[in-house]
């Protein structure tokens, strides 16, 4: 039986990889997509989440549309780095057909009745922020005990992509990751030290490129265009991170990756704000709720990744 997911994402081209991945793959229903600011501003990333739902052939996908920025702030701004990296539009510049849907409001509030409807049949795969999961923590006290969360975000044996520290999602609300992990929800953090380990090259878009799909050729175009992000930001990589799809991957499978039990937190002071470690407090609870990927098993991860990405691609 397949597990019911939703995707709480900020798109941006690697989560429209997750998004596909998500489809491609079986052993989940997604059952539904919440929006995040982020990699674009809130109302992009729901368009793009509707073009792309409609492109791989699942327009019946709802999708809601999330909190605009973080609470401990009146607005946001799309950094220029992550315009650089994704585009204005967040997919590349692809041009794409609109959605024929439009998005609702409500993510939290899907959020929670989804959790308290499926319980432990449903897993949320968070790739953007984590304002909305954080919303959803402090709307309903019994959120926390309850969901199932594979984050992509943070990094814990490497160094962050935004400062030293910081990785980007847990960078652009610090507090609400802290919350998330301190509330003891179940969390697997798949961060950096995983995500910059599995890269893709224009090798493998290439063979998407064949296929000559609609979705193919979209996939290929957006991705070529973050793989030449990435030849500016990061040269000595030799491809993209698969960050975002990486997360869903271990929400189906999660023998991917080693995973460290520990408990999380993250700072919300001082110079090492977003830094993801270990939380002092419970560092001797017997009860670890969450966990970081420490290590992946990046051909396994690759062959499922071209696999899941090509069912989509082939037939939509
Ligand atoms: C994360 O930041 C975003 O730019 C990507 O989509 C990914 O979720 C990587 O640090
Ligand atoms: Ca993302």
């Amino acid at each position: 039986m397949s597990k019911k997911a939703i995707l709480d994402i900020d798109t941006g081209i690697d989560d429209a990889l997750a998004l596909a991945y998500a489809l491609g793959s079986p052993e989940l229903e997604l059952i539904g997509v919440t929006t995040t600011y982020g990699n674009v501003l809130l109302e992009t990333g729901a368009n793009n989440d509707l073009a792309l739902l409609d492109l791989f052939g699942a327009p019946e996908v709802p999708v809601y549309l999330g909190e605009p920025h973080a609470q401990t702030k009146d607005g946001f701004e799309v950094l220029e780095i992550s315009a650089f990296i994704h585009g204005q539009n967040g997919i590349g510049e692809v041009e794409i057909p609109a959605g024929k849907s439009t998005a609702q409001p409500g993510a939290v509030d899907f959020l929670i009745d989804s959790v308290n409807t499926y319980g432990d049949d449903l897993i949320i795969i968070a790739t953007g922020p984590m304002t909305n999961l954080s919303a959803a923590i402090a709307k309903d006290e019994t959120f926390a005990s309850k969901a199932h969360v594979v984050i992509m975000g943070g990094a814990l044996t490497v160094p962050g992509n935004v400062s030293p520290w910081a990785e980007a999602n847990i960078n652009q609300d610090p507090d609400a990751a802290n919350d998330l992990f301190r509330s003891g929800t179940d969390v697997t953090m798949v961060g950096l030290d995983v995500t910059l380990q599995t890269l893709l090259t224009k090798k493998h878009t290439a063979q998407w490129r064949e296929l000559g799909t609609p979705a193919a050729i979209a996939l290929a175009d957006m991705t070529d265009y973050y793989i030449k992000a990435y030849e500016t930001t990061a040269p000595h990589l030799g491809g993209c991170g698969l960050h975002d799809p990486l997360a869903v991957g271990v929400a189906v499978d999660p023998s991917l990756v080693t995973l460290l039990p520990i408990n999380l937190k993250v700072d919300i002071e001082g110079e090492t704000r977003g830094r993801t470690i270990g939380d002092e407090v419970r560092l001797n609870d017997s009860v670890r709720t969450s966990r970081a990927a420490v290590a992946v098993d990046v051909d396994r991860f690759l062959n499922e990744f071209m696999t899941r990405i090509g069912r989509v691609a082939a037939k939509a």
